[in-house]
């Protein structure tokens, strides 16, 4: 037998030894296994049933793709952070490289957001959006998982109520005060509306738990426990700036945009509820994830002009 063969078939052995399991049976197995095809793989019968109407209207097939395209690119940019957060070995070019990798994904997010943007009639859209109320992109949980891991709790919590939370609040306590609370609440009365109640009964329980798992080891604090040489790093940093600005603005500021285009300017309430003008502008809102990066001048003018602070440092 060649001798490369003899190599794999004794490596086989013993990966299947260590697990108490027969080689010669998974030899067999392999013999009878169908060889593999692109669509059985990719699963692309699977991945092409998945887009079902609620209307006859044709842009909400666009409406209903984009979306799931977002969610996809959502769970690559989880899986990467995962590999970053759990890496304890990080070097500035390892934090870089995958940081630029993550912001990739939400570059393509950010740019592709024309889509939703020229990408229907605002007719159609104003007829199927009646057919989907109260569901919102506002119950996209991956995009609050990001934010999850990607800073810490304190940045997430509505400026309001930022003095009287710490590391020592309970993590329950501090999520009733996140930030995007306020978009899910009667503003006059105080009440959760609908479509954030429902949102909670699905998902309380894994943001809670990622919110913990995600304490110590969220991009933020990774970054702050680098040694200080490498927290200088002049590319690092970029990357950094880079991934808070393309998240906090200019994806907002493209979702904003489409939000104008298709109900803004008139009465026309948000399929969720909200009082979303208020809500959604990264000058009111002032979401940063990594805050110490920021000069106090791109600080005072974030969201206001919406490349400030995409300046890059030398
Ligand atoms: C025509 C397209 C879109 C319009 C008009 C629109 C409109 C809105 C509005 C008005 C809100 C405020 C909450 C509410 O519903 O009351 C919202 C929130 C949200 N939408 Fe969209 N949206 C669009 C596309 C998308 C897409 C493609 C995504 C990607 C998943 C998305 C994700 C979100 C998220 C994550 C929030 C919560 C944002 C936050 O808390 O700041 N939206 N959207």
């Amino acid at each position: 037998m060649d001798k490369e063969i003899e190599k794999q078939v004794q490596q086989l052995k013993e990966k299947y030894d260590a697990i108490g399991q027969d080689l010669d049976t998974h030899l067999d197995g392999l013999l009878h296994s169908k060889p593999m095809t692109y669509w059985d793989y990719i699963q692309t019968d699977a991945l092409l049933n998945l887009q079902v109407q609620r209307t006859v209207l044709p842009d909400e097939m666009v409406f209903i793709m984009y979306h799931q395209i977002n969610e996809l690119i959502f769970k690559m940019i989880l899986w990467e952070i995962e590999q970053l957060a759990y890496n304890e070995k990080l070097s500035t070019n390892v934090f870089t490289n995958k940081l630029e990798r993550i912001s990739r994904y939400f570059d393509m997010l950010a740019t592709s957001f024309t889509i939703m943007q020229e990408g229907m009639e605002v007719e159609q859209y104003l007829k199927f959006r009646d057919t989907l109320t109260p569901a919102s992109g506002f119950q996209s949980a991956q995009y609050r998982l990001i934010e999850f891991c990607s800073t810490e709790l304190i940045n997430l919590i509505d400026y309001r109520f930022r003095e009287t939370i710490d590391r020592n609040t309970p993590f329950e306590h501090a999520f009733e005060h996140l930030y995007w609370q306020a978009a899910g609440k009667d503003y006059k009365t105080g009440k959760k509306l609908y479509f954030l109640e429902e949102f909670e009964e699905k998902y309380k329980d894994q943001f809670v738990r990622t919110m913990k798992e995600y304490n110590r080891i969220n991009l933020w604090t990774k970054f702050k426990t680098l040694p200080k040489v490498d927290q200088e790093n002049v590319k690092l940093r970029n990357a950094m700036r880079h991934y808070d600005h393309t998240v906090n603005v200019r994806w907002v500021m493209s979702h904003y945009g489409a939000a104008q285009k298709y109900i803004g300017g008139g009465d026309i309430e948000a399929t969720g509820g909200s009082e979303w003008q208020k809500y959604m502008h990264p000058r009111y809102q002032r979401r940063i994830f990594f805050p110490d990066l920021w000069s106090q001048e791109e600080l005072d003018n974030w969201g206001i002009d919406n490349l400030t602070g995409h300046k890059l440092l030398t």
